[in-house]
């Protein structure tokens, strides 16, 4: 039987792609999961829909840019669950453009979501596991988090933190606390609505014409749970098989 039965998983952008995905196979495989987004009308229909199969959701409405509200949804994971097993960073934004574009709101809410968020669910969710004495932390980085390309600088920016977080982390923490990140090539999901620039629309179209569906990197974050609590899955990188970059 998988070890994940029981565990208790907190999950940022919950509401749809990546951390959707992982709701559901984690919840399958008997996790009490914990969600998390802004959109809490999906996270209702998403949380209702799991409890219906038999599984076990609870969800908060989150904006993972905001420190108290990170520290609530943990608080919502111990009081429900009793622990926190595993914080799944994975809530993100992709709003690319070239630098000369000068969009500079936009590359605040990516260093917001995607660097701040992962700190906001380390400054929440270490102190839980601390006094637990273990817990994991998977952050979700991308292959943007080894390589740059044109219009995507400070989305890449942003990922390349969150390894270099990962690694500190995970040097730092020791024993008990498991550190993974996993790194996602272009997947099916809601990531590229969110582009504003028209040539680095255009740009996406072709680059992410060939994808891996969401429940691959799910499958990923089941793996690196359901590993025996010495074994420390520290890297995925997880691309379609037919991608060239
Ligand atoms: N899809 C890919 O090709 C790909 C490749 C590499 C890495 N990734 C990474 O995978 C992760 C998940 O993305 P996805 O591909 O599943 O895209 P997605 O479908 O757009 O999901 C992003 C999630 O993040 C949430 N989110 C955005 N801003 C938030 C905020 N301020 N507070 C809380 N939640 C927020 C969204 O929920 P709300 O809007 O409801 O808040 C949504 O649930 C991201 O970190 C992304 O960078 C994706």
């Amino acid at each position: 039987m998988s070890n994940v039965k029981g565990k208790v998983v907190a999950i940022t952008g919950a509401s749809s792609g990546i951390g959707e995905a992982a709701a559901r196979l984690l919840a399958h495989h008997g996790a009490h999961v914990v969600l998390g987004a802004r959109r809490t009308d999906r996270l209702e229909k998403l949380a209702s829909a799991l409890n219906g199969e038999g599984g076990s959701a609870v969800y908060q409405s989150l904006n993972v840019a905001h420190l108290d509200q990170m520290e609530s949804f943990i608080d919502l994971a111990v009081s429900q669950f009793g622990r926190i097993d595993v914080m799944l960073n994975n809530a993100g934004v992709m709003p690319l453009s070239p630098l000369e574009a000068l969009k500079v709101g936009e590359w605040n809410r990516m260093i917001d979501v995607n660097i701040r968020g992962v700190l906001h669910g380390i400054a929440a969710g270490l102190p839980v596991m601390q006094k637990q004495g273990f817990g994991q932390f998977i952050n979700i980085a991308s292959i943007g988090a080894y390589e740059v390309s044109p219009t995507a600088a400070v989305y890449c920016a942003t990922k390349h933190a969150v390894r270099a977080i990962s690694e500190g982390l995970r040097q730092e923490v020791g024993s008990g606390i498991r550190v993974t990140q996993i790194s996602p090539g272009v997947t099916d999901s809601e990531l590229a609505d969110s582009i504003s620039d028209d040539t680095a629309r255009q740009v996406m179209k072709e680059y992410r014409r060939i994808s891996i569906p969401a429940t691959s990197i799910a499958h990923a974050i089941l793996y690196a749970i359901e590993q025996p609590p010495e074994v420390d899955v520290n890297e995925i990188i997880i691309r379609p098989t037919a991608s060239s970059v």
